[in-house]
């Protein structure tokens, strides 16, 4: 691995093992999210279509979570590296929770939509939501009972794809954090970073679906891998 001081160019991609210290459930360990809630129920457009009341109501359960949980050392971690870094930074998260942004990163994209934002699929307006969605509120906007949660759903086109992908081509470094690496089109972003000659770093609790296609894979807890990464670079 060459030395830190040679990277000008950061992408970081976040997932839930990120935010597991905060109290917030991962997806697909024993007792992640989609144990207890089958995602095609869930976290599909037919799903929402069959029983909207049902997923009104695990997304009101997500917003409360999201709204009691604190950022941890992790987040604060990365809200650090955005502030000192000289050079470029992306952080790019598959999580809904707004954690990053209350560690103090500035430069967030959320590819798979945030969970205190909604929709209207009444007039197309995007509105900021700390409450809930299942007792039909009127949008701000245009006064419709038609707001969904602004989540991007399996068979649903991830946001900001060719930013990420134009971030992916100048990156020299790509570090994943707490993913498994079991949902495209995030798994396959080291790849992308690894042809357009950036190193690929992993930091995760265990290896991850994605591990072999790391030139370094960490594993331990995000609260502490991270911070000590984020030193490392930060002393160059
Ligand atoms: N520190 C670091 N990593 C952790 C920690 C921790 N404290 N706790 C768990 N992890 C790791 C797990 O080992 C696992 O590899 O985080 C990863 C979480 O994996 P998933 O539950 O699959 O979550 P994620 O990778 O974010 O899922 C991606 O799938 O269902 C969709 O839209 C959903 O955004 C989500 C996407």
């Amino acid at each position: 691995m060459s030395n830190n001081a040679d990277i000008r160019n950061i992408v970081i991609l976040t997932g839930a093992g990120i935010s597991a210290e905060s109290g917030l459930k991962t997806f697909r360990a024993e007792d992640g999210l989609w144990e207890d809630h089958p995602v095609e129920q869930v976290a599909t457009p037919e799903g929402f279509a069959r029983d909207p009341a049902l997923v009104q109501r695990f997304y009101d359960e997500r917003r409360k979570n999201i709204r009691a949980a604190q950022p941890n050392a992790a987040h604060e971690a990365l809200g650090r590296l955005d502030r000192e870094f000289s050079g470029e930074l992306l952080i790019v998260t598959q999580n809904i929770d707004d954690l990053h942004e209350r560690g103090g990163a500035g430069n967030v994209l959320h590819m798979h939509g945030e969970g205190l934002s909604v929709w209207c699929q009444g007039c197309d307006a995007r509105h900021r939501w700390e409450g809930t969605l299942g007792d039909g509120p009127a949008c701000p906007a245009c006064g419709e009972a038609a707001m969904r949660p602004d989540i991007v759903w399996f068979g649903e086109m991830p946001y900001e794809m060719d930013r990420i992908f134009e971030a992916l081509s100048r990156a020299d470094l790509f570090v994943s954090i707490g993913t498994s690496g079991a949902v495209y089109p995030a798994a396959g972003f080291v790849q992308q970073a690894s042809a357009s000659g950036a190193r690929a770093l992993e930091l995760n609790l265990e290896e991850s679906l994605g591990s072999s296609n790391f030139d370094e894979s960490r594993l331990g807890a995000a609260s502490e891998l991270v911070p000590a990464w984020v030193d490392e670079v930060l002393k160059g």
